[in-house]
């Protein structure tokens, strides 16, 4: 064809009149509507025209393509970010950077403490993910591993060791189903449980938050946990589950953690493969097979190489040979940890299998280096569309997409009189009596009655770590009930109760006809429970002492998130109950203490008297 046609008057009216017949369209885009309206500029039509992704009629995997389809590489980038929302500094950042998720560490409340304070703190955050181009809502994750721990008021459940002891998976199904309520109303959809790992240190300062040694235990019990938390819904939201640390935080070796501060946490195992996966990875199959939408990598090293860096384990394991479709999350700063160059520590998470970072602090460094990797093919464009596919198929799988008017949410429940029951039955269900000569059940008529320690009046000591504060409180601010209550409200008006901390009832005529000692360990988290050997303190053992001088007989009642070692002492008393970490429902002590239920907790990890 002559070149100089197309300079010519006809081809240009050629090409006028093409232009005029594509309708030039003009998309007035609402990120709150499943419908967008569309306007033909030539004839100044409006319509509305369906948003697939919005739309709820269609199937997962074709709202995830259209999303996907529509999403830029920055948008991209931002759902793989998880930040800490006291790093958020301007909240016009979410929509700026397109953040995907939000997490309350340990302590991280908001000013207003209190179920609604959580409401507006975390509805507030969501609706700037909705001034975002393509409105894509936030997770936001919280620690609830025995109950909404964080926020005052809630029920406070036995941490996961006592689950361990009552090894009842109907039990936990509905412990985890009433915390995922309580944690749904106050708008949050991600809770960091349950924790699978496999316990064999008991000096490890997580042995409390664990179902104890046993691989199958751990498997089931975590399952029903999982299966209790996404399978409440609350108007079409639902909440998802994280199970966690994958893989091997139980077996690390003493002396091998990384923080200077710690001791075995965040440590190093140098097991085999089958060890690794016949005792700390078969449990985590069971969560894949009942869904469970996320997977949380640990801070700890295998054989010197960090998990969350580990792609055998990751990719190969635990997304290609296990099967598991959610999304895997990295822990607090593990992406860095101990790493001297943080871009290659991300690379390597990242094409590991990790899909989403706990940064949990700098998204903007996060976002530079993402698209730095991306451009220079570090990262490929496939492994970030495979890590945001499978983060939005959760969020579109919990409802995050879907509409859930506000009226849905009642802080009513948080703290409420039937969770409270319950948690109170699984206290009884976690009690292991570990000696009796007969002195338990206790009649309720027994005329005098002595009580002392330091964890009999203090609801702080027996919750333990995680509860308001990272470390856990102190003292009987809390709404619930203390064992030293429990056991004056079973006890009859012809028994007399007297209380003294340290045991001191000199000042009191005669004996008393039982004495019962409640003692234990001070509230602790993670590494900083880290012991090289697990004790009653000086006082506590100072109290038994003194209330054995004023008793006939004595029980003694140990709070702790792991075996203690009283053997020199246990052949002196009488009867030795472990209660563990029972959390705010105390009365469920005096409940099987007298009599009204049997004991039915067996231990979920050694214990030698
Ligand atoms: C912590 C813990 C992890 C927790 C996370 C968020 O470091 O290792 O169990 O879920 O950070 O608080």
């Amino acid at each position: 064809m002559d070149p100089s046609f197309f300079s010519s008057k006809s081809f240009l009216i050629f090409v006028a009149c093409s232009l005029l017949m594509v309708p030039v369209l003009v998309y007035v885009f609402r990120t709150d509507s499943k419908y967008v309206e569309v306007c033909d500029e030539n004839n100044g039509e409006c319509y509305s025209a369906s948003i697939p992704y919005r739309d709820s009629k269609l199937s997962v995997e074709e709202r995830l393509d259209d999303l996907m389809g529509r999403m830029t590489i920055a948008e991209k980038i931002g759902q793989m970010a998880l930040i800490e929302k006291n790093s958020i500094k301007d909240p016009d950042d979410i929509a700026k950077y397109g953040l995907g998720a939000l997490v309350s560490g340990g302590g991280g409340k908001p000013a207003d403490n209190s179920p609604a304070g959580w409401l507006g703190m975390v509805n507030d955050f969501q609706s700037y993910s909705q001034k975002t181009r393509l409105g894509i809502p936030l997770f936001y994750g919280i620690d609830a591993n025995h109950g909404h721990g964080n926020v005052i008021g809630a029920t406070i459940f036995p941490h996961s060791i006592g689950l361990g002891a009552s090894g009842d998976p109907d039990l936990v199904r509905e412990v985890a189903k009433a915390t995922a309520e309580e944690v749904a109303n106050t708008g949050i959809n991600w809770i960091y449980s349950p924790d699978m790992d496999v316990a064999l240190d008991m000096r490890w300062g997580r042995v409390y938050e664990t179902f104890g040694s046993d691989p199958e235990v751990a498997g089931v019990l975590g399952a029903a946990y999982i299966e209790g938390t996404q399978s409440f819904d609350l108007g079409g939201q639902k909440v998802a589950a994280a199970a966690k640390h994958y893989v091997g935080n139980g077996s690390t070796k003493w002396g091998s953690a990384m923080s200077k501060d710690y001791f075995i946490d965040q440590g190093d195992s140098d097991i085999s493969e089958e060890e690794m996966r016949r005792i700390h990875i078969a449990p985590f199959q069971k969560a894949v097979d009942v869904g469970v939408k996320s997977v949380m990598v640990g801070l700890n090293r295998w054989n010197g190489e960090k998990v969350s860096a580990d792609k055998h384990l990751i990719t190969d394991i635990l997304k290609e040979e296990m099967g598991f479709q959610g999304f895997v999350v990295s822990d607090w700063y593990g992406v860095y940890d101990k790493e001297s160059d943080r871009y290659d520590a991300t690379v390597r998470a990242i094409n590991a299998g990790v899909d989403i970072a706990m940064l949990p602090y700098n998204y903007k460094y996060f976002s530079d280096s993402m698209h730095k990797a991306l451009a220079n093919g570090d990262i490929s464009q496939a492994r970030v569309d495979d890590a945001v596919r499978r983060i939005l198929k959760a969020k579109f799988e919990i409802g995050l997409f879907d509409e859930n008017t506000a009226d849905v949410y009642d802080l009513e429940v948080v703290g409420c009189e039937p969770h409270r029951e319950l948690a109170r039955k699984a206290v009884r269900q976690s009690l292991v009596l570990l000696k009796n000569n007969g002195t338990v059940p206790i009649s309720k008529n027994t005329p005098k009655i002595f009580v002392s320690g330091s964890a009999a009046d203090n609801i702080g000591k027996q919750s333990g770590g995680w509860t308001v504060e990272w470390q856990g409180v102190d003292g009987n601010w809390l709404p619930g009930t203390t064992i030293l209550q429990g056991i004056k409200n079973a006890a009859s008006p012809a028994s007399k109760v007297e209380y003294n901390l340290s045991g001191d009832f000199d000042s009191l005529e005669g004996l008393a006809d039982i004495g019962i000692a409640v003692v234990g360990e001070e509230p602790y988290a993670e590494g900083w429970g880290d012991n090289p050997n697990p004790i009653l303190s000086a006082e506590d053992l100072e109290s038994i002492a003194n209330l054995k001088k004023h008793s006939k007989k004595i029980v003694v009642i140990i709070i702790s998130g792991r075996p203690l070692d009283i053997k020199p002492y246990a052949k002196d008393w009488d009867a030795i109950i472990a209660a563990w970490l029972p959390g705010s429902e105390g009365q469920g002590v005096a409940d099987v203490l007298f009599g009204d239920y049997a004991f039915m907790g067996t231990l979920p990890v050694e214990w030698e008297l």
